[in-house]
Protein backbone atom coordinates (compact mmCIF):
# COMPACT_ATOMS: atom_id res chain seq x y z
CA UNK A 1 0.00 0.00 0.00
CA UNK A 2 1.67 3.56 -0.86
CA UNK A 3 1.84 5.85 1.83
CA UNK A 4 -0.89 7.74 -0.15
CA UNK A 5 -3.35 5.02 0.50
CA UNK A 6 -1.96 4.19 3.92
CA UNK A 7 -2.56 8.01 4.60
CA UNK A 8 -6.27 8.26 3.51
CA UNK A 9 -7.56 5.16 5.28
CA UNK A 10 -6.03 5.68 8.78
CA UNK A 11 -7.19 9.88 8.91
CA UNK A 12 -10.56 11.78 7.66
CA UNK A 13 -9.74 14.87 5.41
CA UNK A 14 -9.75 17.41 7.55
CA UNK A 15 -7.10 15.21 10.06
CA UNK A 16 -5.08 14.93 6.97
CA UNK A 17 -5.12 18.41 6.40
CA UNK A 18 -4.08 19.35 9.73
CA UNK A 19 -1.24 16.85 10.05
CA UNK A 20 -0.14 18.32 7.06
CA UNK A 21 -0.22 21.88 7.99
CA UNK A 22 1.68 21.02 11.23
CA UNK A 23 4.59 19.48 9.81
CA UNK A 24 4.53 21.39 6.22
CA UNK A 25 3.16 24.57 7.33
CA UNK A 26 3.60 25.79 4.07
CA UNK A 27 2.29 23.30 1.52
CA UNK A 28 -1.36 22.41 1.03
CA UNK A 29 -3.00 18.97 0.69
CA UNK A 30 -5.12 19.76 -2.10
CA UNK A 31 -3.96 22.11 -4.97
CA UNK A 32 -4.96 25.62 -3.89
CA UNK A 33 -7.81 26.83 -4.92
CA UNK A 34 -8.86 27.47 -8.36
CA UNK A 35 -11.30 30.09 -10.36
CA UNK A 36 -12.32 28.52 -13.07
CA UNK A 37 -15.41 30.89 -13.87
CA UNK A 38 -16.32 34.54 -12.94
CA UNK A 39 -18.92 36.95 -14.12
CA UNK A 40 -20.46 40.09 -12.42
CA UNK A 41 -22.22 38.19 -10.25
CA UNK A 42 -20.68 35.28 -8.93
CA UNK A 43 -17.08 33.15 -9.37
CA UNK A 44 -17.05 29.46 -9.58
CA UNK A 45 -13.88 27.44 -8.04
CA UNK A 46 -12.66 23.84 -8.03
CA UNK A 47 -13.98 22.62 -4.46
CA UNK A 48 -10.60 23.14 -1.78
CA UNK A 49 -10.69 21.39 1.37
CA UNK A 50 -10.15 24.12 3.36
CA UNK A 51 -14.07 25.08 2.34
CA UNK A 52 -15.38 21.78 3.28
CA UNK A 53 -17.20 22.98 6.26
CA UNK A 54 -18.55 26.07 4.93
CA UNK A 55 -20.05 23.11 2.12
CA UNK A 56 -21.33 21.35 4.96
CA UNK A 57 -22.64 24.16 7.15
CA UNK A 58 -24.42 25.42 3.75
CA UNK A 59 -25.64 21.56 2.92
CA UNK A 60 -27.32 21.33 6.36
CA UNK A 61 -28.96 24.60 6.00
CA UNK A 62 -30.35 23.77 2.59
CA UNK A 63 -31.71 20.07 3.07
CA UNK A 64 -33.51 20.84 6.74
CA UNK A 65 -35.27 23.06 4.68
CA UNK A 66 -38.70 22.53 2.23
CA UNK A 67 -38.99 20.09 0.64
CA UNK A 68 -36.45 17.82 1.91
CA UNK A 69 -36.35 18.45 5.52
CA UNK A 70 -33.73 15.71 6.34
CA UNK A 71 -32.28 15.45 9.83
CA UNK A 72 -28.43 15.52 9.75
CA UNK A 73 -28.97 15.06 13.77
CA UNK A 74 -24.84 16.99 13.63
CA UNK A 75 -22.46 19.08 11.84
CA UNK A 76 -19.66 15.93 12.26
CA UNK A 77 -22.72 13.55 11.14
CA UNK A 78 -23.02 15.57 7.85
CA UNK A 79 -18.87 16.32 7.34
CA UNK A 80 -18.67 12.81 7.82
CA UNK A 81 -20.87 12.14 4.75
CA UNK A 82 -19.39 14.86 2.23
CA UNK A 83 -15.88 13.83 3.37
CA UNK A 84 -16.83 10.37 2.10
CA UNK A 85 -17.60 11.52 -1.31
CA UNK A 86 -14.70 14.25 -1.29
CA UNK A 87 -12.33 10.86 -0.28
CA UNK A 88 -13.19 9.00 -3.15
CA UNK A 89 -10.21 8.86 -5.68
CA UNK A 90 -12.31 10.04 -8.62
CA UNK A 91 -14.34 12.83 -6.72
CA UNK A 92 -14.85 16.21 -8.38
CA UNK A 93 -16.14 19.55 -6.51
CA UNK A 94 -17.03 22.90 -7.56
CA UNK A 95 -18.19 25.77 -5.21
CA UNK A 96 -19.95 29.10 -6.47
CA UNK A 97 -18.94 32.29 -4.59
CA UNK A 98 -20.72 35.52 -4.15
CA UNK A 99 -17.96 37.87 -2.65
CA UNK A 100 -16.46 35.53 -0.57
CA UNK A 101 -19.37 33.49 0.29
CA UNK A 102 -19.86 30.06 -0.85
CA UNK A 103 -23.47 30.11 -2.50
CA UNK A 104 -23.76 26.76 -3.95
CA UNK A 105 -22.26 23.42 -3.96
CA UNK A 106 -21.75 20.93 -6.75
CA UNK A 107 -20.12 17.66 -5.83
CA UNK A 108 -20.10 14.17 -7.87
CA UNK A 109 -17.64 11.49 -8.97
CA UNK A 110 -16.67 10.37 -12.56
CA UNK A 111 -17.37 7.04 -13.84
CA UNK A 112 -15.93 4.93 -17.30
CA UNK A 113 -18.90 3.75 -17.85
CA UNK A 114 -19.22 0.96 -21.41
CA UNK A 115 -21.22 4.23 -22.90
CA UNK A 116 -18.36 6.41 -22.40
CA UNK A 117 -17.55 8.43 -19.39
CA UNK A 118 -19.75 9.97 -17.60
CA UNK A 119 -19.91 12.21 -14.50
CA UNK A 120 -22.61 11.19 -11.27
CA UNK A 121 -23.69 14.45 -9.01
CA UNK A 122 -23.73 13.44 -5.43
CA UNK A 123 -24.87 16.59 -4.42
CA UNK A 124 -25.86 19.75 -5.78
CA UNK A 125 -27.28 23.08 -3.86
CA UNK A 126 -27.96 26.56 -3.40
CA UNK A 127 -28.19 28.65 -0.68
CA UNK A 128 -31.77 28.73 0.16
CA UNK A 129 -32.54 32.82 -0.06
CA UNK A 130 -30.75 32.67 -3.38
CA UNK A 131 -32.47 29.41 -5.21
CA UNK A 132 -34.54 30.77 -8.34
CA UNK A 133 -31.73 33.28 -9.20
CA UNK A 134 -30.35 31.11 -12.32
CA UNK A 135 -27.25 30.38 -9.67
CA UNK A 136 -28.18 26.29 -10.04
CA UNK A 137 -28.73 26.53 -13.75
CA UNK A 138 -25.37 29.05 -14.51
CA UNK A 139 -23.44 25.97 -11.54
CA UNK A 140 -24.64 23.11 -13.72
CA UNK A 141 -24.03 25.15 -17.37
CA UNK A 142 -20.27 25.46 -16.06
CA UNK A 143 -19.96 21.58 -14.68
CA UNK A 144 -21.25 20.22 -17.94
CA UNK A 145 -19.31 22.66 -20.39
CA UNK A 146 -16.02 21.75 -18.24
CA UNK A 147 -16.57 18.12 -18.48
CA UNK A 148 -17.68 18.20 -22.10
CA UNK A 149 -14.46 19.35 -22.71
CA UNK A 150 -13.05 16.56 -21.10
CA UNK A 151 -15.08 14.20 -23.52
CA UNK A 152 -17.82 13.61 -20.86
CA UNK A 153 -20.76 12.22 -22.75
CA UNK A 154 -23.49 12.66 -19.85
CA UNK A 155 -24.46 13.69 -16.41
CA UNK A 156 -26.43 10.98 -14.22
CA UNK A 157 -27.96 12.09 -10.97
CA UNK A 158 -30.62 10.55 -8.54
CA UNK A 159 -33.41 12.62 -6.79
CA UNK A 160 -36.85 12.77 -5.71
CA UNK A 161 -40.02 13.07 -8.00
CA UNK A 162 -42.10 15.95 -8.19
CA UNK A 163 -39.82 18.41 -6.49
CA UNK A 164 -38.54 21.61 -7.30
CA UNK A 165 -35.29 19.59 -7.92
CA UNK A 166 -36.71 17.61 -10.92
CA UNK A 167 -38.51 20.14 -12.67
CA UNK A 168 -34.88 21.83 -12.40
CA UNK A 169 -32.95 19.33 -14.16
CA UNK A 170 -35.82 18.51 -16.46
CA UNK A 171 -35.27 22.39 -17.44
CA UNK A 172 -31.83 21.82 -17.86
CA UNK A 173 -32.14 18.86 -20.33
CA UNK A 174 -31.80 15.78 -18.00
CA UNK A 175 -35.15 12.99 -18.85
CA UNK A 176 -36.11 10.44 -15.99
CA UNK A 177 -34.57 7.41 -17.35
CA UNK A 178 -37.74 5.12 -17.07
CA UNK A 179 -35.93 1.96 -17.19
CA UNK A 180 -34.35 2.72 -14.09
CA UNK A 181 -35.65 2.31 -10.37
CA UNK A 182 -33.73 2.52 -7.23
CA UNK A 183 -33.88 -0.52 -5.15
CA UNK A 184 -33.38 -0.50 -1.20
CA UNK A 185 -33.12 -3.15 1.19
CA UNK A 186 -33.76 -2.22 4.42
CA UNK A 187 -31.19 -3.98 7.56
CA UNK A 188 -31.61 -5.08 10.94
CA UNK A 189 -28.71 -3.91 13.06
CA UNK A 190 -27.40 -6.95 15.11
CA UNK A 191 -26.00 -5.33 18.00
C1 LIG B 1 -32.63 22.60 -7.12
C2 LIG B 1 -31.64 23.77 -7.07
C3 LIG B 1 -30.22 23.21 -7.11
C4 LIG B 1 -31.87 24.64 -8.32
O1 LIG B 1 -30.98 25.74 -8.29
P1 LIG B 1 -31.60 27.23 -8.44
O2 LIG B 1 -30.50 28.18 -8.48
O3 LIG B 1 -32.63 27.40 -7.38
O4 LIG B 1 -32.34 27.09 -9.84
P2 LIG B 1 -32.36 28.15 -11.05
O5 LIG B 1 -32.73 29.49 -10.54
O6 LIG B 1 -31.13 28.05 -11.85
O7 LIG B 1 -33.52 27.55 -11.94
C5 LIG B 1 -34.84 27.83 -11.58
C6 LIG B 1 -35.69 26.63 -11.85
O8 LIG B 1 -35.36 25.60 -10.92
C7 LIG B 1 -36.54 25.08 -10.32
N1 LIG B 1 -36.40 25.31 -8.88
C8 LIG B 1 -35.95 24.34 -8.05
N2 LIG B 1 -35.93 24.75 -6.80
C9 LIG B 1 -36.33 26.03 -6.79
C10 LIG B 1 -36.52 26.99 -5.77
N3 LIG B 1 -36.31 26.70 -4.48
N4 LIG B 1 -36.92 28.22 -6.11
C11 LIG B 1 -37.17 28.51 -7.41
N5 LIG B 1 -37.01 27.62 -8.42
C12 LIG B 1 -36.60 26.39 -8.12
C13 LIG B 1 -37.73 25.74 -10.97
O9 LIG B 1 -38.16 24.84 -11.98
C14 LIG B 1 -37.14 26.97 -11.60
O10 LIG B 1 -37.72 27.25 -12.83
P3 LIG B 1 -38.78 28.46 -12.98
O11 LIG B 1 -38.07 29.68 -12.50
O12 LIG B 1 -39.10 28.46 -14.43
O13 LIG B 1 -39.92 28.07 -12.09
C15 LIG B 1 -31.84 24.65 -5.81
O14 LIG B 1 -33.12 25.21 -5.82
C16 LIG B 1 -31.62 23.90 -4.52
O15 LIG B 1 -30.50 23.85 -4.03
N6 LIG B 1 -32.68 23.31 -3.96
C17 LIG B 1 -32.59 22.61 -2.68
C18 LIG B 1 -31.62 21.45 -2.73
C19 LIG B 1 -31.94 20.50 -3.84
O16 LIG B 1 -33.10 20.14 -4.06
N7 LIG B 1 -30.91 20.08 -4.54
C20 LIG B 1 -31.00 19.09 -5.57
C21 LIG B 1 -30.94 17.74 -4.93
S1 LIG B 1 -30.69 16.46 -6.10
Amino acid sequence: MSIKSSVKEHFSPGQISEHFSHFFPHTRVLKATELVYRDEELDIMRFDLEDLDKCVELFRKVFRADPWYDDWISFDQARDYLSELIENPVFEGFVACEDSDIIAVCFGHKRSWWMGKEFFVDEFYVENERQGNGIGTKLLDYVAESLAGEVYTRLTLLTNKEIPAESFYLKNGFYNNPKRTVMVKELIIII
